[in-house]
């Protein structure tokens, strides 16, 4: 059942995700915001989901503190090159969000753009609890949910994607279906390359604005405010809805 397949960032996808979105790549705008918000702040920030570091190396570029946390310890091996590369240092665990622990608070967690989706449904209570247990009294929690907007089932995208080593990747993106009713969208990816292939099952969940400040007010967080898309008017359509919010 595509409902059980693990959303992870193996070898392949990984690579891709880099060489497509390398660090300082702004998607809708999201690392102007990000650094505007973040530059007013002190203290430690926790990335949740950091990836390859599109939006860490930025941050701590400008100065920003950031701890970055990830599962897939594929895409954590890109953020230490990428980290290398720029040279800058960054504190970093592997780990999942619904059970990391870390021996420190952090005065902001952020969890930019579809990164959150990634969760499954069953999962994001625990995750929104753990991150209160490591939040300071006066932290800050940025979250963004995005809405799929031009999701069209049975669309299926087949093109060549050269590495910087000259490998061809073949890439098969397959819009599998939307459950309006679990709010789902799954989409397979299939990476092929000469000696391996990674197929990526890839569902994104998403939340109705109200919907989702219902369930942060259960969990009893306060002072929740929304931005929609990164504050961009220019954008008639929405595609991402910023939640903040404290404990
Ligand atoms: C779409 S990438 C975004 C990376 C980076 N934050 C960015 O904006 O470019 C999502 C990242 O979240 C990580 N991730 C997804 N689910 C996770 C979980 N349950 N625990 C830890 N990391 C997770 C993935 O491994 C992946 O690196």
């Amino acid at each position: 059942m595509e409902n059980n397949k693990k959303n992870y960032y193996g070898n392949i996808s990984s690579l891709v995700y880099n060489q497509s979105k390398p660090p300082g790549t702004s998607i809708d705008g999201d690392i102007e915001f990000y650094t505007n918000e973040l530059i007013k702040r002190e203290g430690l920030v926790l990335e949740a989901g950091v990836g390859n570091g599109r939006i860490a190396i930025p941050l701590l570029r400008k100065g920003i503190s950031i701890f970055g946390l990830d599962n897939s310890k594929e895409m954590l091996t890109i953020y230490k090159g990428n980290l290398k590369k720029y040279n800058m240092e960054s504190q970093l665990i592997l780990g999942d969000l619904i059970n990391f622990k870390a021996d420190i608070k952090f005065e902001t967690i952020i969890m930019p753009n579809g990164s959150f989706c990634l969760l499954n449904r069953d999962d994001i209570v625990y995750v929104l609890n753990n991150f209160k247990n490591h939040l300071t009294d006066n932290g800050k929690i940025y979250l963004d949910l995005i809405y799929p907007t031009s999701f069209k089932p049975g669309n299926i995208h087949e093109y060549d994607f050269v590495l910087d080593n000259n490998d061809i990747i073949k890439i098969k993106n397959k819009a599998i279906s939307i459950d309006w009713a679990l709010q789902r969208t799954y989409t397979e990816l299939e990476y092929k390359s000469n000696s391996e292939i990674e197929i990526q099952p890839f569902s994104l969940w998403w939340y109705g604005v109200e919907e989702f400040k219902l369930i942060l007010e259960k969990l009893k967080f306060k002072n929740i405010e929304t931005i929609k898309n990164y504050n961009n008017i220019k954008n008639l359509n929405l595609k991402t809805v910023t939640f903040i919010f404290e404990k």
